[in-house]
C-alpha cells in the first residue's frame, strides 16, 4: 500500500507540474479577452504535502485510494473508460487538474483578471476536523493569509486585497464558519468566518442560506467521460433506459422513530403492495437502495443501475441540505424531487438556473408529507406521462453542466461546458462585479 501510494504520488506531482505545459494546446480558437487566470504559486504545506498524510487521520477514512486519477479515483473496472469511484472531497485535485489546461492562463498576475490559489482548504481542515488541532480550529487559514499577503509576492494580493482570489473548498460552508471560540463544542472550522478571508470568492460543494464570500458548485459524480463519443453513448443509454420504477430513493437515514422527511420516504416506500402499481405502466411505485453508512460512496454501480430504471429520483435534505446524490440522479436521466428550496435551488445558480426548475424537477414542501400526511407517490402519479418525458429531456439536457469531464478530453467534448467550465464564467464574473463594485466605493 505505502509503496504503491508513493508511485502514485510521485505520479501525482510529475502531472500537476509537467501538464501545465503539454496540456496548452493551441487547437481550439480562443478568446481570452477578460477571462485571464494567473495560478498562484503556493509553496506544498498548503496542496501536495497534504496528500501525502492522506492515511495519517485515525477518525477519518483513509483517502489514499481516492487520490488517483487526479481525484478521480480508480477506475470502477479495468476497462471501463469513464467511471471512477470518486470521492467527492477530491474536488480540490480534480479542479486544480483542469485549470492546469485552462486555454487562458497568465504568468503575469497583473494581466489576469482572477487568482487562482491552488490550496486544497478541505484536505488542509481535517487536521482541524479530525487531528492533532482539534482544538485550534480557528487557525485554519491564517497560514494560508499570511503566506498571500506577506509571502513571496505580496503585491498579487495588494493589487485588489484578494477580491480576484479564488479557492476551491471541497466541503459544504457549513464545515468552515463555527464561531472562534467554539472548540471543542461543534465541527467545523473558522475559515470563512476569518475577516482576513472575507474578499476571496471560495467554491464550495454547499454554501449556506444567505449571500456570503462561498459559491456552491455541483458535488462530483463517477461520471468523468474522456470524449464526446463516450458521452454521447451514455447519453443514448439513459435516454433508451426502461423506466420500470416510479421513485427511488438512494441514502440512508429515516430509521430513528422522529418524525423527518427521509422516515416519511422509508415508510410510504415500505407500504406499497405488490399489486399497487397494476394500470400505472410501471412494474414498481417505489425502490429504496440503502446507502446507509457511506456504503455506496465508492461504489457507483450500487445506485447508478436502479437509478436508471426510476424516473424520479427522491433528493431530501439530510445533515445537509444538498446531496451529491442530486447530480448522480441527473447523470441517470432521472427527475429530482426535492423537497426544500435550499436543497439546489438557491444553491447552485451558476449550474441549475433558478428559472428551470419547474422544467426539470419537481418540488413538494416536506412539511406537507411529514405533518400533513402528503403521498409522494400520489403526486408523482399524477403527472402526465408526455409530461415526465419532457421533464427528463430537460434532466438530459443539463447533465454535462454537472459533470467533470476528464482533464485532457478530446476537442469535440470540449464544445459542451461541464461543471469546471461554468463555474470558471460565474467566478470570472463575479470577480469582475466586484472589482466595479470596489473601485466605485
Ligand atoms: C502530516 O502528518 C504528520 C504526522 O501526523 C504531521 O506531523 C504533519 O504535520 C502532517 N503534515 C501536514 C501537512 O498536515
Ligand atoms: C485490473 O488491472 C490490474 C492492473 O493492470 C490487475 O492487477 C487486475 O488483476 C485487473 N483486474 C481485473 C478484474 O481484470
Ligand atoms: C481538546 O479539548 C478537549 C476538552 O478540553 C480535551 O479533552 C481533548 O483532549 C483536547 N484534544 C486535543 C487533541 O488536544
Ligand atoms: C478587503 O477589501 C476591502 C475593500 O473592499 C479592504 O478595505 C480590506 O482591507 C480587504 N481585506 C483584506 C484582508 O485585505
Ligand atoms: C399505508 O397504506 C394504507 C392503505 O393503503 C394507507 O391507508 C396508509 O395511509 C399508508 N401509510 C403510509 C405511511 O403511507
Ligand atoms: C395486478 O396484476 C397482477 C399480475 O399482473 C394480477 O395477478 C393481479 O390480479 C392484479 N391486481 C389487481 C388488483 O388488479
Amino acid at each position: 500500500m505505502i509503496t504503491n501510494f508513493i508511485t502514485l504520488f510521485f505520479i501525482c506531482v510529475f502531472f500537476l507540474f509537467t501538464l501545465s505545459v503539454i496540456c496548452q494546446d493551441s487547437d481550439i480558437e480562443t478568446d481570452c479577452t477578460n477571462r485571464w487566470i494567473h495560478i498562484r504559486r503556493l509553496p506544498p504545506q498548503f496542496n501536495l504535502d497534504l496528500l501525502s498524510n492522506c492515511s495519517e487521520y485515525p477518525l477519518f477514512d483513509n483517502f489514499c485510494p481516492y487520490l488517483a486519477n487526479h481525484g478521480f479515483g480508480k477506475k470502477t473496472h479495468n476497462k471501463s473508460h469513464s467511471w471512477y469511484r470518486t470521492d467527492p472531497f477530491m474536488l480540490e485535485l480534480i479542479f486544480h487538474r483542469r485549470m492546469l489546461e485552462y486555454p487562458c492562463l497568465t504568468s503575469d498576475p497583473s494581466h489576469a483578471n482572477a487568482i487562482y490559489v491552488p490550496y486544497y482548504g478541505g484536505l488542509d481542515s481535517l487536521k482541524f476536523l479530525y487531528g492533532p488541532e482539534v482544538n485550534s480550529s480557528y487557525q485554519h487559514g491564517l497560514d494560508l493569509y499570511e503566506y498571500l499577503v506577506h509571502g513571496d509576492l505580496p503585491d498579487v494580493w495588494s493589487r485588489h486585497y484578494g477580491h480576484d482570489h479564488f479557492m476551491v473548498m471541497a466541503r459544504p460552508a457549513w464545515d468552515f464558519n463555527q464561531p472562534f471560540d467554539s472548540d471543542p463544542m461543534y465541527f467545523g472550522t473558522s475559515f470563512l468566518e476569518l475577516p482576513e478571508l472575507f474578499n476571496v470568492t471560495a467554491l464550495t460543494l454547499e454554501s449556506r442560506a444567505f449571500p456570503w464570500q462561498e459559491q456552491a458548485i455541483p458535488y462530483p459524480t463517477s461520471f468523468h467521460p474522456p470524449n464526446l463519443a463516450f458521452f454521447e453513448s451514455w447519453v443514448n443509454r439513459v435516454r433508451r433506459s426502461r423506466r420500470k420504477t416510479l421513485m427511488l430513493f438512494a441514502g440512508g437515514g429515516g430509521s430513528s422513530s422522529k418524525p423527518n422527511i427521509r422516515r416519511s420516504i422509508r415508510l410510504e416506500c415500505e407500504n406499497v403492495t405488490s399489486t399497487s402499481a397494476n394500470g400505472t405502466g410501471y412494474e414498481k411505485l417505489c425502490e429504496l437502495v440503502d446507502c446507509s453508512s457511506g456504503i455506496c460512496q465508492h461504489d457507483p454501480i450500487k445506485f447508478m443501475k436502479p437509478m436508471l430504471q426510476a424516473s424520479f429520483c427522491l433528493q431530501p435534505p439530510g445533515d445537509t441540505p444538498a446531496r451529491r446524490s442530486t447530480f448522480d440522479g441527473i447523470i441517470a436521466g432521472c427527475i429530482p424531487v426535492f423537497f426544500e428550496d435550499l436543497s439546489a435551488k438557491k444553491q447552485y445558480g451558476w449550474h441549475l438556473p433558478e428559472e428551470k426548475y419547474e422544467e426539470f424537477s419537481v418540488s413538494i414542501r416536506k412539511e406537507d408529507v411529514v405533518s400533513k400526511g402528503l403521498n409522494i407517490i400520489d403526486v408523482l402519479k399524477s403527472i402526465p406521462r408526455g409530461q415526465v418525458r419532457r421533464m427528463r429531456e430537460k434532466v438530459i439536457e443539463m447533465m454535462p453542466r454537472v459533470m467533470y469531464r476528464k482533464h485532457g478530453s478530446s476537442l469535440g467534448l470540449r464544445t459542451k461546458k461541464d461543471a469546471f467550465d461554468i463555474s470558471i464564467e460565474g467566478t470570472l464574473e463575479r470577480i469582475r462585479s466586484r472589482l466595479l463594485e470596489v473601485a466605485a466605493q
